[in-house]
């Protein structure tokens, strides 16, 4: 689905990771409370990855506000992406979010939308696509409107496992494909990137220095989706945010007295 031609970016930006990971809970728990208000749901895509785990961890602390604001009970999760490996394989995203968040709240099984990365990744693709059509109660050539997807970015660019030049930038009719990339060692399962598009509220958590240079030309640089995947992320709200850490936001223009930074990208 293309989006308009104009897009609002809008970048908060936090002294350091743990000040990213309390926005990062407080956004997931205003995201899925507006969406229950709503429509009495929240259906959540989340990526995998080292950043979003400290915020799944203060998602899952009874110490913390967060987890007693959560309305679980009324929240479907779903992954952005999967590695085609075992779910108790160490680089496993369903793992990791087990190990920080799911084994600590209560969701039950039938609210946990798991890519099954043990099996043959189109395989893999093709269940994870029909489960989205029937949970999301697809009819032909429906795509699932996600309340909210939360991505990271690569220091190659890539989001999701968008990679750069990948075949599966050119994906546009199926909902989940299967992404290889030069440097990866094991295929991974992913959305394309019109689902990801077709979400109501798409954030990025973005931390480190590492990532200030990548940043930095995925927002301000000239468009080279090829290269930069993450530059196809254009949701259809026109709104896209970033949690950023001053790390990562380094090489980014300075943001208002409150933190808050804007900018607009033309296609
Ligand atoms: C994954 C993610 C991937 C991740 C980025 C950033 O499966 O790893 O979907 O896109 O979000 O690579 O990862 P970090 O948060 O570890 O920097």
């Amino acid at each position: 689905m293309r989006a308009g031609s104009q897009l609002q970016i809008k970048y908060y930006v936090e002294p350091d990771s743990a000040a990213l990971a309390r926005r990062a809970a407080h956004y997931f728990v205003e995201m899925a409370g507006e969406a229950v208000a709503a429509q009495g749901r929240a259906r959540i895509a989340i990526s995998g990855g080292a950043t979003p785990k400290a915020a799944f961890e203060l998602l899952a602390d009874p110490h913390q506000p967060w987890r007693n604001r959560m309305p679980w009970k009324a929240l479907d999760l779903y992954w952005v992406d999967e590695r085609s490996v075992p779910p108790d394989h160490a680089d496993s995203n369903y793992r990791m979010t087990r190990e920080a968040l799911l084994d600590h709240v209560p969701l039950r099984p039938k609210q946990i939308h798991r890519i099954e990365g043990e099996l043959d990744p189109e395989a893999a693709a093709a269940r994870y696509e029909s489960e989205l059509r029937s949970s999301f109660r697809l009819e032909g050539a429906g795509s699932p409107r996600f309340d909210l997807v939360a991505l990271g970015l690569g220091d190659d660019g890539h989001t999701a496992s968008l990679f750069p030049h990948a075949e599966a930038l050119r994906e546009m009719s199926r909902l989940v494909t299967v992404s290889r990339a030069p440097r990866l060692d094991a295929a991974r399962i992913t959305l394309t990137w019109p689902v990801i598009n077709h979400a109501r509220s798409v954030f990025f958590l973005v931390s480190g220095e590492r990532k200030a240079a990548i940043l930095k030309e995925v927002l301000t640089g000239p468009c080279d989706s090829e290269r930069l995947p993450s530059q196809l992320i254009w949701p259809s709200s026109g709104i896209l945010t970033f949690i950023l850490d001053k790390a990562a936001a380094a090489l980014l223009p300075p943001t208002d007295g409150e933190g808050c930074g804007v900018l607009e990208r033309e296609r």
